[in-house]
């Protein structure tokens, strides 16, 4: 199946013609007395910080890891907790963030993770704090999380069977995850949102079954179309599972209609959705990210800040610019925020999927942060 993709709508400031992907000479960022914040060329500005914390991961999914994993960034060269808060803080205080989200790879590898939420929790203004995570490990630590200020937490979970979970993952885990996504309920990280990424002939017929179990359970369910984000290569733009397929499968057994509440630059497209017979009882939303069919870039607000502390300005593209090392050199917060500035003043206008001429990133998704 092919899709067609209409280029996003934004706020246009280049010249006629001119596309972010056709490079060429960037027109001159305003000075930061007039645009303080993160502030691009099309007139967006990021205030959803997204901060991975590690490229290592427990689990391999296919869509995601090699089986054998990558050659994993050495210590030194990942940024210390010292050095998160203080570019964390950097971009709370002077350049207008107000949401950070802690992601990998797998952020609950990082054993100071609790040290580093309370210290950005205790950032002013305060960000809202989140983190997305596979769970393992999380039903010994979520108590501890929640206490030191983490206020909700996005979990991936692509398969609620043992066989279909490990050949998505690689791994046995299955019941870990399970215990994890519990024990952030108990622990209050609520609303606690579910990351399903559909595979054809292996988990899609899973999509009804996903949502009855998560609105059971009160959380709210995202599916999140396929990207070409994988280290083995295997997207096909012909052959992932499409927000329409996903649609389509879940008018099997349940209603959906449009959610009220305005989508406010949100990747996830949010439904109501009500059970059919015998689930009529199954009442809450769904959400859908269609990065690839129904791309969002023109309403996009984030920046994201590497393990080893380049900041990127999209998930896409491997333009990056680098703070780790002027951090160690000396520079100061004015000059670090100069910088940020920079790169988010470069961002690219959408993904470009779409384009014949589009490259997939060389960095995988496990590397770059979800
Ligand atoms: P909340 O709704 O605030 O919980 O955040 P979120 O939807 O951004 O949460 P999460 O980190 O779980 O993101 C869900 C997924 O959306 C990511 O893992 C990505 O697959 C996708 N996504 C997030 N940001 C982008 C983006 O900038 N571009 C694209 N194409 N996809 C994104
Ligand atoms: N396409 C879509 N989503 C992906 N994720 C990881 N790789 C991909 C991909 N290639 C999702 C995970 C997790 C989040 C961090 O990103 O399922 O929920
Ligand atoms: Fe790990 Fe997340 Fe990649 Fe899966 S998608 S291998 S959980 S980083």
């Amino acid at each position: 199946m092919t899709v067609s993709l209409g280029l996003p709508t934004i706020p246009r400031r280049l010249a006629e013609g001119e596309t972010a992907a056709a490079g060429g000479a960037l027109p001159p960022r305003p000075g930061s007395d007039s645009a303080p914040g993160l502030l691009d060329r099309f007139g967006r500005t990021a205030t959803d910080l997204r901060v991975s914390l590690t490229d290592r991961c427990n689990l391999r999914c296919t869509y995601c890891m090699p089986a054998d994993g990558l050659p994993w960034l050495p210590k030194d060269q990942a940024l210390s907790a010292d050095e998160i808060v203080r570019l964390v803080s950097v971009g709370v205080r002077d350049l207008g963030v107000r949401q950070v989200r802690f992601t990998g790879g797998e952020p609950l590898l990082r054993a100071d993770l609790v040290d580093i939420v309370r210290r950005v929790a205790a950032l002013e203004p305060r960000p809202d704090i989140s983190l997305t995570t596979n769970a393992i490990g999380l039903a010994q630590r979520a108590r501890a999380l929640a206490d030191a200020g983490l206020d909700r937490i996005n979990v991936s979970l692509d398969s609620l069977h043992a066989e279909t979970f490990e050949t998505l993952t690689r791994r046995p885990f299955l019941d870990k995850v399970l215990a994890g996504v519990d024990a952030a309920a108990a622990a209050g990280l609520t609303p606690i949102k579910i990351n399903a990424v559909l595979l054809p002939g292996v988990n899609d017929h899973e999509a009804a079954d996903l949502l009855a179990w998560s609105l059971d359970r009160g959380h709210e369910l995202r599916f999140i179309e396929q990207m070409p984000l994988d280290a083995d290569r295997t997207w096909h733009r012909a052959s992932f599972v499409t927000a329409d397929d996903i649609r389509g499968r879940l008018a099997e057994r349940f209603v959906l209609s449009p959610h009220a509440a305005p989508r406010d630059g949100a990747p996830a497209e949010r439904f109501d959705a009500v059970g059919l017979g015998a689930e009529s009882h199954l009442v809450g939303t769904v959400g859908i990210i269609a990065s690839v069919s129904e791309p969002f870039c023109g309403d996009c607000r984030r920046t994201r800040l590497t393990a080893e502390g380049g900041v990127r300005s999209c998930l896409f593209g491997d333009a990056e610019t680098g703070l780790r090392d002027p951090l160690r050199a000396g520079a100061s917060d004015a000059e670090l925020a100069d910088l940020w500035r920079g790169a988010m003043w470069a961002k690219p206008a959408s993904h470009g999927i779409d384009r014949d001429d589009f490259v997939q990133p060389v960095r995988t998704m496990s590397a770059i942060g979800g």
